[in-house]
């Protein structure tokens, strides 16, 4: 990949989990390949008096762990990064920013506000004042962005006062995902799928991200948030999107978003009468996970004992155009869950007739696996003649990992989206259109569970959540894609 052009990186909101985990880490790993501009520089911003030495203490204690492989050029890493103190709510400490920011042509400002979406717009309104909001300024917006559909449309109308859309990167890190990008190479870049991808040949579309992890002292935040708004209402409606979208008339950033937005606004409203059958929640319980007894979410630190957050959530989507009419979309994402697994499953319905003997076991029918996490792979699950006598079929898998050939490194999804804004490339960002489609269609969920008198059902920390999740699919004859 090129080099970047010289930049300056904010980072609101840099002593956080986020920039720790994330951030900091994908910014090395670009560093290390080469793709930084000698001239980049990361101003990180926090609250805490302090100097930059003792930022780089931190940096070294809680970033430095989540690098993959730290080379001899570590310390020529940390040698870009500056420490500012900046109260994201004093006006002051913005017009010190804006003097340790450098504006040349040619040099970019990207602020990333990985901070509470509360603090979006005072942070845009101060960094306006200031005049960090001309062209070469770019911000980049976390997610969850608001808590509901209202609260997020004032936000994105704050946000707006001071900049224009294409300089606004609203992150999903899933589309950052190498595979889901391969997704759009194997769909748009071959004839073979394109024909079978709609109604009349697929039964059913999976999509699960599951997380082995509890909330790991993110409790505070996770109880104000729960799953629906932490990973449905983003990342798993990003991936059906993926699937479910048109083929764009070119690769540009609006004619994909356009696409993406077609569908979002194309899936079917939840109603009062159906929202019972077609969405399941769940909180786990105690149980054993990662090979350890674990506590119940009430349990975790910082959550409330009677809370009502859900760590899980299956759902059936429909989307409402001639091409899916009829076909369920299957999302599902939880905490606590067996295992780290991150997949798209596209189950093709069975042959007309058939000709062969198969055994009960082996399932019926062609599966197109994108696996996301914890490896990424795209593979075809076909059935072919068992060797021998006979005309018996058995499970084969065609691997169309077009990367485990290549030795080039694949870039982390962090890495890949904070260069694509450095390079001002908004492809992979959720429009504002996009952002407010998405909340309009999860908000009779989030109605309809603030005046339930239900609490969501228990599950046992180390299962697939609750019962519900499998007879939601076996109501339509399907059932949760397993490996072979
Ligand atoms: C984040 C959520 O967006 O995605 C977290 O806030 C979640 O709760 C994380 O753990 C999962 O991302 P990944 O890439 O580790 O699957």
């Amino acid at each position: 990949m090129a080099t970047t052009q010289p930049f300056d990186m904010v980072l609101f909101g840099a002593t956080g989990d986020l920039v720790m985990r994330k951030i900091l880490p994908a910014l090395y790993d670009a560093h290390r390949a080469g793709s930084l501009h000698t001239e980049g520089r990361i101003i990180a911003l926090g609250r805490q008096d302090g100097a930059r030495d003792d930022y780089l203490a931190q940096v070294r204690d809680k970033a430095l762990p989540h690098v993959k492989s730290p080379g001899t050029d570590w310390d020529a890493f940390v040698a870009r990064i500056d420490y500012l103190k900046l109260d994201a709510e004093r006006d002051d400490d913005f017009r010190a920013l804006a003097q340790r920011v450098q504006r040349q042509p040619g040099r970019v400002t990207v602020c990333y506000l990985a901070t509470a979406p509360r603090l979006f717009s005072g942070i845009c309104a101060r960094l306006a004042a200031v005049g960090l909001n001309h062209a070469d300024v770019r911000v980049v917006l976390e997610k969850p962005l608001g808590h509901d559909l209202r609260s997020s449309a004032q936000i994105n109308a704050e946000v707006a006062q001071h900049f224009n859309e294409n300089q606004l990167y609203r992150i999903d890190h899933y589309l950052g995902k190498e595979s889901v990008q391969n997704l759009m190479a194997v769909r748009f870049g071959n004839v073979l799928f394109e024909p079978l991808w709609r109604r009349e040949w697929i039964d059913n579309v999976q999509i699960t991200i599951a997380e082995e992890l509890g909330v790991e002292g993110r409790g505070d935040f996770y109880d104000k948030t729960g799953a629906l708004r932490d990973m449905v209402q983003n990342h798993l409606l990003q991936l059906l999107c993926m699937v479910a979208m048109e083929p764009p008339p070119n690769l540009s950033a609006d004619a994909v978003r356009d696409e993406k937005l077609k569908v979002l606004k194309a899936l079917r409203p939840f109603g009062a009468d159906d929202l019972q059958q077609r969405v399941v929640r769940g909180q786990y319980r105690a149980g054993v996970s990662e090979g350890r007894q674990v506590p119940g979410y009430q349990d975790e630190p910082n959550v409330a004992r009677d809370s009502r957050t859900e760590t899980f959530v299956a759902l059936r989507a429909e989307i409402a155009n001639w091409r899916w009419s009829g076909v369920p979309f299957y999302l599902r994402t939880g905490k606590r869950l067996p295992e780290r697994l991150a997949e798209i499953v596209v189950s093709f319905r069975d042959v007309p007739l058939n000709l062969f003997q198969r055994p009960a076991s082996v399932q019926s029918t062609n599966r197109l696996v994108i696996r996301l996490q914890p490896e990424e792979s795209i593979s075809l699950h076909m059935l072919g003649k068992e060797p021998g006598e006979g005309m018996r079929l058995q499970p084969t898998v065609l691997n169309l990992d077009l990367h485990s050939a290549s030795r080039r490194r694949r870039a982390d999804a962090y890495e890949r989206l904070l260069l694509d804004v450095i390079h001002g490339r908004l492809g992979l960002f959720m429009r504002r259109d996009e952002l407010a489609a998405a909340w309009h269609w999860v908000e009779p969920i989030l109605e309809a569970w603030s005046a339930d008198d239900l609490p969501p059902r228990p599950y046992s920390a180390g299962t697939w959540g609750p019962a519900a999740s499998n007879a939601l699919l076996s109501r339509g004859g399907a059932s949760w894609h397993e490996e072979i």
